[in-house]
């Protein structure tokens, strides 16, 4: 409960202003009920006039220059061999609660967080995913083909097959080609909230984890198959004890790497508009 402090309160408004639901009125000492607990007015205000027990202290200013930033970027890269040393559960746990900073829609922080470092869970996982995207792909076949190429068009069909012959391809020769061996895997899902945006949410949670990972010499690997494989087949849910009615938006495998990838390898500069009259 936001608390406002008529004792330091010098009138500044900046807590108004920086308020995302307009929901602070200082000339009447009042908090809308619909406050999203986001704690702008608290990290705003010059005299701490405002705030409740979230309102810790200062923040100190960072000193990452714009190209370490670049750096830390480059330097990320998927891992798909791990070394066999285990991630201390310390090391994840700390590493989830470090990553509580990533922003939610609304501020609804509706993420949860199922850590899997139990080696038999983690084959399971891998084994039913590749199972279950098996069988969606074996539906790709010379009976649902012109439907599909009628209701996607001739393109897409084209590319899900080649995605069906890389698939299975991998399958063969690789029975370990969802989770690598890492030695833990994170699952990132939510109760599916019928207000904000849970699976951004987990997205962008999922990209920060990335690069934080980097910066702790961890190496990961962001894992589609999962989530793809989680939303045909309910078993993976119950596998992992993840409630029936949260959804798995996201996963990512975490390890140490064996591996050093040395050179920087640059992409092709994204194509952009500016709109600007
Ligand atoms: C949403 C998303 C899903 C992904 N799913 C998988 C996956 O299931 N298996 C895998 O090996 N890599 C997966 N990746 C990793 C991509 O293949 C990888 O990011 C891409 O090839 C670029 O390589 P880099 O991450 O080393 O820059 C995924 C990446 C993203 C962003």
């Amino acid at each position: 409960m936001l608390v406002i402090s008529e004792d330091n309160c010098i009138k500044c408004k900046k807590c108004e202003s920086v308020c995302p639901v307009e929901g602070i009125d200082i000339d009447n000492k009042s908090v809308a009920k619909d406050c999203i607990k986001c704690y702008h007015c608290s990290a705003i205000c010059p005299r701490k006039a405002i705030g409740d027990r979230h309102t810790t202290g200062h923040t100190s200013q960072n000193n990452i220059q714009p190209y370490d930033f670049e750096l830390l970027m480059q330097q990320r890269r998927s891992h798909r061999i791990f070394s066999t040393q285990e991630v201390a559960p310390a090391i994840l746990k700390e590493f989830v609660e470090h990553m509580r900073f990533s922003p939610t829609a609304s501020n609804l922080q509706s993420l949860r967080f199922t850590v899997i470092t139990n080696k038999n869970k983690l084959k399971e996982v891998n084994d039913l995913t590749i199972q279950t995207i098996s069988k969606a792909y074996r539906s790709i076949n010379w009976v649902t083909k012109p439907l599909i190429a009628l209701l996607k068009g001739k393109a897409a069909l084209k590319k899900m097959e080649q995605s069906k012959r890389k698939f299975m391809r991998k399958a063969e020769s690789r029975n370990d080609m969802i989770c690598y061996n890492a030695p833990a895997l994170i699952v990132i899902h939510s109760e599916n909230i019928p207000v904000g945006m849970p699976c951004h949410d987990a997205g962008i949670w999922t990209g920060m984890a990335t690069l934080y990972a980097e910066l702790l010499n961890l190496s990961s690997c962001i894992n589609g198959y999962i989530v793809n494989a989680a939303q045909r087949n309910s078993k993976i849910k119950e596998v992992l004890h993840i409630p029936g009615n949260n959804e798995i938006y996201s996963t990512i495998l975490i390890g140490y790497p064996k591996l050093k990838y040395e050179n920087r390898v640059d992409r092709p500069i994204p194509k952009l508009r500016f709109i600007a009259e």
